[in-house]
């Protein structure tokens, strides 16, 4: 469990704003163990305009009492072209909840005239690096391009964070956008290298470990019965089309918890048994870009590749489900 000697934990979410990311953030916000000073948003399960406007909606969702701050970050990768996952998350990224509407015909979900701050996401992450220092755990939820920006444009700053939390990479397990990458690092290979062999402590919570925590549509649907919540009835809404991509590709109905396993991680880390060891990301494979490489050899040269990252290879799901359950489902305001 994290250590709350010192109060809640100073946490920042990076995200793509996705379907699962939604589910990690409400998780996040209801997390009495985390203190979520800002949500920084990246492209990659869409682009980055939609994907700031999804985390607002989440957020007049959950309506937390103190809303974190939501800035913008990187729009596209650092080397790579585009690439996003429209047609798994819906072409909003969110399930396409323009579709639904209630008595009426009124629309469930109206257009939102909120925007993002005006500050730009690196700057809050290094400002965030200055003030809250090794204090600090970063949790990404989607490609790692403005982390890497970051630490580009400032690395000893951003080497004063404690932590940073990684949802993305596949060692032990094959990759879900290919043969060899998981998505966040096929979107920005370069960008998880960066992180990887940036000297900051990471913690990979990767497909080797998101694979083992399915979370079938029936549980959605049972959950909203039993207790028909605005929280329940948006999270039934936005999962509908992600969880149809996993019935009719991935054989069943329902859909990987990838981002909120990273925030359930984060709040215990013994949920997960861990290896470290040193892992690289593949830049320039014709067939692996984007591939996670860890060397878990026995002969492994430790003095001349020491590990770099600390990489999730097993989850206790039967701790974790009550976790999600308790932080998703619960209604706000114990914040
Ligand atoms: O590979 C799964 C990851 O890619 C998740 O974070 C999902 O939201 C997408 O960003
Ligand atoms: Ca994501």
């Amino acid at each position: 469990m994290s250590d709350m000697s010192n109060g809640p934990i100073p946490i920042i979410l990076d995200t793509d704003g996705g379907v699962d990311d939604a589910m990690a953030i409400i998780m996040a916000l209801n997390a009495p163990q985390l203190d979520l000073k800002a949500i920084t948003v990246v492209a990659g399960n869409i682009e980055v305009e939609q994907a700031a406007y999804n985390v607002l909606r989440v957020l007049s969702i959950a309506q937390p009492n103190s809303p974190p701050l939501v800035a913008k970050g990187c729009e596209r990768p650092l080397v790579r072209p585009p690439f996003n996952a429209a047609g798994i998350h819906g072409a909003d990224g969110l399930g396409e909840l323009h579709r639904f509407k209630d008595a009426g015909d009124t629309a469930r979900y109206p257009h939102l005239p909120l925007t993002p701050s005006s500050q730009n996401a690196i700057d809050v992450l290094l400002e965030a690096a200055r003030t809250y220092g090794e204090t600090l755990t970063i949790i990404t939820l989607g490609p790692l391009t403005n982390i890497a920006t970051a630490i580009q444009r400032d690395a000893e700053t951003m080497q004063r964070v404690g932590q940073i939390v990684t949802m993305g990479g596949a060692v032990t397990v094959p990759g879900n956008i290919s043969a060899a990458a998981e998505f966040n690092f096929f979107v920005d290979p370069d960008a998880a290298q960066v992180v990887m062999e940036s000297g900051i402590p990471v913690v990979l919570v990767g497909l080797d470990v998101a694979m083992k925590a399915p979370l079938p549509r029936q549980a959605v649907e049972d959950n909203l019965r039993r207790q028909p919540t605005q929280v329940a009835q948006f999270i039934a809404d936005c999962t509908e089309i992600y969880m149809a991509f996993y019935r009719d590709n991935e054989g069943f109905h329902g859909c990987y918890v990838h981002d909120p396993l990273a925030v359930g991680i984060m709040i215990d880390r013994g949920l997960a048994q861990t290896e470290r060891v040193h892992l690289v990301v593949e830049t320039e494979g014709r067939f692996t870009t984007g591939m996670s490489l860890a060397d878990r050899r026995d002969r492994r040269d430790e003095a001349g590749n020491p590990p770099n990252v600390e990489v999730c290879l097993d989850v206790d799901t039967e701790r974790f489900w009550p976790m999600f359950d308790e932080l998703l489902w619960q209604p706000l305001g114990n914040h």
